[in-house]
C-alpha cells in the first residue's frame, strides 16, 4: 500500500511539472517573435552597401497595399464581395493586405504599423529577434530566431490570380545583396 501511494505521488509530481512546462512553452512561443515594422529593418537595410532593400520595397505596390484599400476600386470590390464595413476595417480584405492580419496584440511591437501594408516580415517572418542577428550572415541563427527564407509558396497565399508566375513576379520585387546579384 505504501509503495502504491509513493508511486501515485510520484506520478502526480511528474504530471504537475509536465503541465507547467507545456503551458510555459506555449506562452513563451506566442510572444517570442513580434512584428516590428519596416523602419526597424531600414535602420540597416536602406544602406546601398547591402542592397537598399527598404528603398526597393518602398517603391513596390506591397508598400501601398493598405492605402489601396481606401481607393474607389477597393470600395467597389468590397461592395461586390458583400463586405459591409470599410475595406480597411474588414478582416476579409486585411488578410492579404497587411502583415499579421487577425493576430492578437501580443504579436506586435509598438513600432508595428498596419499602414505599411505587405512588409518585409510578411515574407521573412516577424523580426523582433532575428533583426539583431541577421547581420551576422549566419543562416542557422537567422532561421532559429524566426527568420524565413521565402519561396513561391509564400506568394501563393495571396496571389491566387491565374496570371501569377513566381519567376516573372519576383523579378519585379527582387532586392538582392549586391554580392549575390
Ligand atoms: C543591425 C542591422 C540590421 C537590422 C536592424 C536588420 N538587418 Fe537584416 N541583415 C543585416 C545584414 C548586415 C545582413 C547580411 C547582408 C549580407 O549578406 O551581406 C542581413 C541579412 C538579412 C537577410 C538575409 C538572411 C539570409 O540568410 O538569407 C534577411 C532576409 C534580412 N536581413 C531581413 C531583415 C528584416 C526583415 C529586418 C527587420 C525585421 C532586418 N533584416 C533587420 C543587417 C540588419
Ligand atoms: C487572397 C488574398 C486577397 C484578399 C482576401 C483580398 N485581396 Fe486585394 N489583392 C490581392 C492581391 C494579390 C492583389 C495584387 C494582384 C492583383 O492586382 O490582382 C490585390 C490587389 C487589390 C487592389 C488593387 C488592384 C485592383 O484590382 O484594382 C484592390 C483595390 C484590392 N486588392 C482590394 C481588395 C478588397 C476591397 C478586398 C476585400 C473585399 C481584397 N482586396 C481582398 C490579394 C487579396
Ligand atoms: C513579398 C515578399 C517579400 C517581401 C515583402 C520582402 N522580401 Fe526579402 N526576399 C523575398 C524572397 C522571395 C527572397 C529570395 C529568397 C532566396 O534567397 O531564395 C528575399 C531575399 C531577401 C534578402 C537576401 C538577398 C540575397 O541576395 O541574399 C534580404 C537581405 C531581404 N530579402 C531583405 C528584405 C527586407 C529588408 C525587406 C523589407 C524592406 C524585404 N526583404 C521584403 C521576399 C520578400
Ligand atoms: C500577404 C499577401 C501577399 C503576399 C504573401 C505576397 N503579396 Fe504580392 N501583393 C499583395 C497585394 C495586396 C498586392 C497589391 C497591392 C496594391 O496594389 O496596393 C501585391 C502586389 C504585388 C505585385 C505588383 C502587382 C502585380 O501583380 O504585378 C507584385 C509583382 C507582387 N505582389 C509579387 C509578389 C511576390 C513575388 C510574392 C512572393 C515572394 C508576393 N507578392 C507575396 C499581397 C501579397
Amino acid at each position: 500500500m505504501k509503495k502504491f501511494l509513493a508511486l501515485l505521488t510520484f506520478i502526480y509530481v511528474i504530471v504537475f511539472f509536465l503541465i507547467l512546462y507545456l503551458s510555459d512553452k506555449e506562452y513563451s512561443q506566442e510572444k517570442k517573435f513580434k512584428y516590428v515594422g519596416v523602419k526597424e529593418c531600414a535602420i540597416c537595410h536602406e544602406s546601398e552597401e547591402i542592397g537598399a532593400q527598404s528603398k526597393i520595397w518602398e517603391k513596390s505596390l506591397h508598400a501601398k497595399a493598405f492605402v489601396t484599400l481606401a481607393s474607389d476600386r477597393a470600395l467597389e470590390q468590397a461592395r461586390e464581395a458583400g463586405v459591409d464595413v470599410h475595406p480597411q476595417d474588414s478582416e476579409k480584405c486585411l488578410k492579404c493586405h497587411i502583415a499579421g492580419a487577425g493576430l492578437d496584440e501580443s504579436h506586435f511591437a509598438e513600432t508595428y504599423k498596419k499602414e505599411e501594408g505587405i512588409t518585409c516580415e510578411v515574407c521573412h517572418g516577424p523580426g523582433s529577434v532575428y533583426k539583431d542577428v541577421c547581420k551576422l550572415k549566419d543562416r542557422e541563427k537567422f532561421l532559429a530566431n524566426g527568420g524565413i527564407v521565402p519561396d513561391e509558396k509564400i506568394c501563393l497565399k495571396c496571389h491566387d490570380e491565374p496570371s501569377f508566375t513566381f519567376k516573372e513576379k519576383f523579378r519585379e520585387i527582387r532586392h538582392p545583396v549586391p554580392k549575390n546579384k
